[in-house]
């Protein structure tokens, strides 16, 4: 599976938050107070900023969907050693748009013992609590 970020996923937000509020989940009054904060934010945005938005959000869709194959019995792996120049374009999308954020491979793992054992970096490497 490839798994791309879209960079103008925030011209949906609109109707996203319009649905909240006619489905009576949120107040006028908080749908405009969101709109008018992050819509501009992004109407505005960089490049760099839309393309690290659009990396973050598909970023935790991937690692969701890895997990997800995992308590449906598969197994995945994750890939970024792959053409990301050529991703959008093999599949049919706007490379402008679409941004390569990961490649994840999903199967069954073989029944034979694993070629190679791994590890994992202590916790205390990882992180900080202050
Ligand atoms: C975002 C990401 C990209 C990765 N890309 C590659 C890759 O291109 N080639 C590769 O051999 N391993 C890659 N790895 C490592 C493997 O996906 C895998 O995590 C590693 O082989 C350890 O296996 P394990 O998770 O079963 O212990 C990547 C890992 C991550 C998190």
């Amino acid at each position: 599976m490839l798994f791309f970020g879209n960079k103008l996923a925030y011209k949906k937000y609109r109707k996203l938050w319009q649905g909240m509020y006619e489905a009576k989940k949120i107040t006028k009054e908080a749908m405009d107070a969101a709109l008018s904060t992050f819509m501009p934010l992004y109407e505005h945005a960089s490049e760099a900023m839309l393309k690290t938005d659009a990396t973050i959000d598909t970023s935790l869709a991937a690692m969701q969907f890895m997990l997800i194959a995992q308590a449906h019995g598969y197994d995945t792996n994750a890939i970024a050693c792959y053409d990301a120049s050529k991703a959008a374009e093999s599949v049919g999308l706007d490379p402008e748009q679409f941004v390569p954020v990961m490649a994840i491979a999903i199967g069954k793992s073989a029944k034979a013992p694993a070629a190679m054992k791994t590890s994992r970096y202590d916790i205390g490497e990882l992180v900080d609590y202050q």
